[in-house]
């Protein structure tokens, strides 16, 4: 049985891109396989893990509980559209290169989403607001310890602006 198709328009990272879609094709799909933006991690695919978690709208949102047509019409972010021109890292990507924040670095992706839009609304946030912020964002490695410390390093040294 054929599935139902939409024609969506969706603006990541700030170019736009036209694309007709099956109705059931999973936003963090779209974004990896129809995109090729494979920086959006896919876990559990249950909206447990945070791996894939995006800026949608400017608000941190799991890719792997929306449908791509239900962007239509909407801005996305991925990790790719943080740095802020190439060859260059966000204050949290360096951040968290410099504290050793990521050992596999799958989760890094949906992190990196996650802490940029907490400290936008949190720019001098304590450590007890990091780790709770963190909580939806499984990581296996690290132990948090490091990840807290680049949080709160590029809160620091001014936020999220590069
Ligand atoms: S893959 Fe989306 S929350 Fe785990
Ligand atoms: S660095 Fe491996 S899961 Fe977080």
């Amino acid at each position: 049985m054929d599935s139902e198709l939409h024609d969506i328009v969706v603006f990541v990272n700030g170019t736009r891109y036209r694309r007709r879609v099956e109705a059931r094709m999973l936003l963090s799909d779209f974004i990896r396989h129809d995109l090729l933006l494979a920086g959006t991690h896919v876990g559990c695919e249950h909206g447990v893990c945070g791996a894939c978690t995006i800026l949608f709208d400017g608000l941190p949102t799991r890719s792997c509980l929306m449908l791509a047509a239900q962007a239509n019409g909407h801005d996305v972010t991925t990790v790719e559209g943080l740095a802020p021109s190439p060859g260059r890292l966000s204050l949290l990507q360096q951040t968290m290169h410099e504290q050793h924040g990521l050992q596999c670095g799958y989760c890094t992706p949906g992190i990196l989403m996650s802490m940029t839009a907490f400290l936008a609304e949190h720019p001098s946030p304590t450590e007890a607001e990091v780790r709770e912020a963190l909580s939806g964002n499984l990581c296996r490695c690290t132990g948090y310890q490091h990840i807290v410390d680049a949080v709160l390093a590029a809160a620091f040294r001014g936020g999220t602006k590069a």
